[in-house]
């Protein structure tokens, strides 16, 4: 699977982009929906306070946590395998002021590798996109290699069925009891699942 065979549908694409500001107004609109049916803020409380933490945003797309995150007082890697999206989140973050610009990182992944180092994050963070990531079970006991003692991962992803909002095809979706399997099988305890705060998506909480 490659990153550009990743059709994110609620992020236009670095082809579509044609400035800074169209990107900007083009994720407006499409993060007004995507704002009612991924309530985001729902999705951080998960975390609680998540001031004092790094968090690493795997498959980042144009940043659409990542900028949220900081927000709310994290730092954030902006991780992804696709160099356009690190690209649109850079030209985004020129707009932060500078003390959230320091707390904000772009870094290019490889499929297979994260390029997280040893207890360099707190949190690990999956949006719509652990679908794409294959030899699953490798890659989480990676990630949670990396994780120091107590840290956390937590991946949101669309529920198997039919649903109202443009989603990827089944193919790219990974069933939830799949996915704890997968998350037990790679040594996270604690799983903590969720498929009832979303509508169209469930939630994953794990810990190391
Ligand atoms: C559907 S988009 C989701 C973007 C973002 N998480 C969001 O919720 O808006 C999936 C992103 O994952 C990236 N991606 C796909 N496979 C990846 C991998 N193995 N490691 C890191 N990023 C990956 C793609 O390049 C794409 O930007």
């Amino acid at each position: 699977m490659s990153a550009l065979a990743c059709k994110d549908p609620v992020m236009p694409s670095a082809k579509q982009a044609t400035s800074v500001e169209n990107q900007w107004e083009k994720e407006l609109q499409a993060n007004k929906s995507r704002d009612v049916w991924q309530r985001p803020s729902d999705v951080i409380d998960l975390l609680g306070d998540v001031s004092e933490y790094k968090i690493a945003d795997i498959g980042a797309g144009t940043g659409f946590f990542s900028f949220r995150l900081l927000l709310r007082g994290a730092s954030a890697i902006a991780i992804d395998i696709d160099p356009r999206m690190l690209e649109i989140i850079e030209s985004f973050k020129q707009n932060l002021s500078s003390e959230m610009q320091t707390k904000l990182e772009t870094r290019l992944a490889l499929p297979s590798d994260a390029k997280i180092k040893k207890d360099e994050v707190d949190i690990i963070l999956i949006i719509n996109t652990i679908g794409y990531i294959e030899n699953r079970i490798e890659y989480l006991k990676q990630l949670y290699e990396v994780l120091p003692d107590g840290g956390k991962i937590l991946i949101v992803d669309f529920k198997s069925r039919q649903l109202p909002v443009e989603a990827p095809s089944l193919e790219y979706r990974v069933p939830l009891f799949q996915l704890e399997q997968d998350l037990a099988n790679s040594g996270f305890t604690s799983i903590e699942s969720n498929d009832a705060i979303l509508d169209y998506q469930y939630t994953v909480l794990a810990s190391k």
